[in-house]
């Protein structure tokens, strides 16, 4: 009892210390599982889910006009409550009951690397 007692409170420990900050490739997983079916791979906002019907066109995470527009704090908002949120369109998701914050962190980051801009500060 006393031993899986210490070992439930390593394992606790360790996912304490390995969960955060969310890796690179774990943040490339979300992206590709939660994102890329509207945004696209590469982040040109031409997912597979974005057919002629769609009513308004995902954000394009290449475009560094648009996503200088935004502070990491915008995007974080947006992303976890969704387009409704920041006035935006409900084509775009709230994740929040979806992905943690660290995760909504680390997409981001990933974010900031397509548009290769900074946004704007909050
Ligand atoms: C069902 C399609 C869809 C999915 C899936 C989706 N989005 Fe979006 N997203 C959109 C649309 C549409 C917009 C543009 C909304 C607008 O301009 O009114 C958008 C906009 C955004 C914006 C910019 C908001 C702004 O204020 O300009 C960010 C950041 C974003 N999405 C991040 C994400 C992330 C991260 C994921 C995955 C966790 C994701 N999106 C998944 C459709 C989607």
């Amino acid at each position: 009892m006393k031993k899986t007692k210490i070992i439930a409170t390593l394992a606790g420990i360790a996912c304490y210390v390995f969960a955060t900050p969310v890796s690179a490739s774990d943040t490339l997983t979300i992206y590709k599982f939660y994102c890329a079916q509207c945004h696209g791979l590469t982040g040109k906002g031409d997912g597979p889910n974005v057919t002629k019907d769609f009513p308004v066109s995902p954000r394009n995470f290449t475009d560094a006009a648009e996503m200088n527009k935004l502070s990491d704090a915008d995007m974080k908002n947006v992303i976890l409550d969704g387009g409704p949120s920041a006035s935006k369109s409900p084509m775009m998701p709230p994740w929040g009951k979806t992905i943690t914050g660290e995760e909504a962190d680390g997409l981001i980051k990933f974010l900031r690397e397509l548009c290769k801009c900074e946004g704007k500060k909050s």
